[in-house]
């Protein structure tokens, strides 16, 4: 028997519990409480279902240091158990890659014969036309980040503390970490079990100041 893992936070108080760590615990991760997190954070969307995301857990202790010296030595990436390298694939275009897309859509009854036509001339010509965004990057960077993002509320539901960061260099991590030129690395993303308070929550700016209504700038209101 199989026995389901389920979330101790409800969606509710995840979203207001998730903080960015700056410290850990040196307490691991259960395994079936990462795999159950991972599972889920790939129900995330994207464009076709192209899933550009890749993910490098770094657990190794002497990994996490080379990491952490291509953080500007933060130190959440040398405590937290698990640190991982999130990244957006640009090879996501090549033809083998859409076919393997396609496969995975009829294994599911997802995706009939006409749709995996439309998938293979639509799909080339979203990333030749680029008409909603400038480089491959960032498309790539859209859909890692979003992945990114269930990830960090899944673990907080999870009762899993994480730290998404930008402080890295690049070009380091990916010589470090044996990243493929075509692979960008979009965040690090520490996960564990926080060891000290946060700081203080620093807030956030009211609905009407960052939606508006039906065009860009008007007041919004409910
Ligand atoms: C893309 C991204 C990059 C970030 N980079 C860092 C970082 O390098 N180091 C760090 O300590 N926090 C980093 N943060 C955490 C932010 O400082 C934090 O999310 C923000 O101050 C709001 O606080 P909260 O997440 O605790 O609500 C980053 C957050 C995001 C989303």
């Amino acid at each position: 028997m199989t026995i389901e893992m389920q979330p101790t936070v409800n969606l509710k108080a995840a979203i207001e519990q998730r903080r960015a760590a700056r410290s850990f615990l040196a307490d691991p991760i259960p395994e079936a409480v990462l795999e159950e997190v991972f599972r889920l954070s790939l129900r995330a969307p994207s464009g076709y279902n192209l899933q550009p995301w890749r993910f490098v857990a770094v657990r190794e202790q002497e990994n996490k240091d080379k990491l952490q010296a291509c953080a500007f030595n933060q130190r959440q990436v040398g405590e937290a158990p698990v640190v991982l390298i999130c990244c957006g694939d640009r090879r996501v275009q090549e033809k083998d890659y859409i076919e393997s897309v396609i496969q995975l859509g009829k294994e599911q009854g997802a995706v009939n014969q006409d749709y995996a036509n439309h998938m293979r001339s639509a799909i080339p010509q979203l990333f030749e036309n680029k008409t909603s965004f400038e480089a491959l990057e960032a498309w790539t960077n859209r859909h890692t980040m979003l992945a990114v993002a269930h990830l960090m509320i899944v673990a907080q539901s999870f009762g899993v503390d994480t730290c998404p960061m930008e402080g890295f260099a690049s070009a380091q991590v990916k010589e470090a970490f044996n990243i493929p030129a075509e692979v960008d690395v979009c965040c690090l993303l520490a996960m564990g079990y926080a060891a000290e308070p946060f700081k203080q929550y620093g807030g956030r700016f009211a609905i009407d100041q960052v939606f508006s209504a039906e065009s860009f700038g008007e007041s919004f209101k409910l």
